[in-house]
């Protein structure tokens, strides 16, 4: 099957749907959550405060793109990270950055399914997807992940729950970006009985 560049490919593909044997090889199987659009850096950063993240922490960032999330988790907080995307590309490109930036010891990055990863292991974990993925897999990771786990989103919010903060953040372009915290809360039934 001759390959398709990735504007066509969004094209071709409806974002809610799980690609179908029709569609390039690796896709199959997986759930397209959003298409692959960068968080400017200084975003990055105000997101990584927002969720408090120290050096005690293990990032995760689902749907990795380029790997900036986790790699400044780990070059700028000292934390440690896992990034995880279903383009190939991405994670080649992550590692590349990740050892461009002397964190590749601290820092992995998969490729596989966002909703298929275990999480458990994850302190902090960041989104940036889009409307209808993101409660989908806020769902997941209030299921998986410890109590105290902080999810930090660009954009959009974490829907059915309310966030605990918001911050609204200029970014180097001078476009207004919103950011979103969530904690996991004690008990599971209150995770999915509303904040
Ligand atoms: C909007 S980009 C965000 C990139 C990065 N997190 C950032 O903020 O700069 C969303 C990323 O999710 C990836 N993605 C889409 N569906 C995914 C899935 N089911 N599992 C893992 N990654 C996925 C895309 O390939 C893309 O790189």
């Amino acid at each position: 099957m001759p390959r398709i560049d990735a504007a066509s490919r969004w094209q071709a593909m409806p974002m809610s749907d799980t690609p179908s044997d029709d569609g390039p090889d690796y896709w199959v199987g997986k759930t397209i959550l959003a298409p692959y659009l960068a968080t400017p850096t200084r975003v990055v950063d105000r997101m990584l405060r927002l969720a408090g993240v120290a050096a005690f922490d293990t990032v995760y960032d689902l749907g990795c793109g380029d790997g900036r999330i986790v790699i400044a988790a780990a070059r700028d907080f000292g934390a440690r990270g896992v990034g995880v995307d279903v383009e190939p590309y991405r994670i080649e490109e992550s590692r590349a950055n990740a050892l461009a930036a002397g964190v590749a010891d601290r820092v992995r990055f998969e490729r596989i399914d966002a909703l298929q990863v275990d999480i458990s292991p994850a302190t902090v974990v960041a989104l940036y997807l889009v409307d209808w993925s993101t409660p989908r897999v806020i769902a997941r990771i209030a299921a998986m992940c410890r109590p105290g786990t902080r999810i930090v989103s660009h954009s959009f919010a974490l829907s059915p729950w309310a966030p605990q903060a918001s911050e609204e953040v200029v970014d180097e372009h001078g476009n207004v970006r919103r950011i979103h915290l969530w904690i996991v809360p004690e008990r599971s039934e209150e995770a999915h009985g509303g904040a």
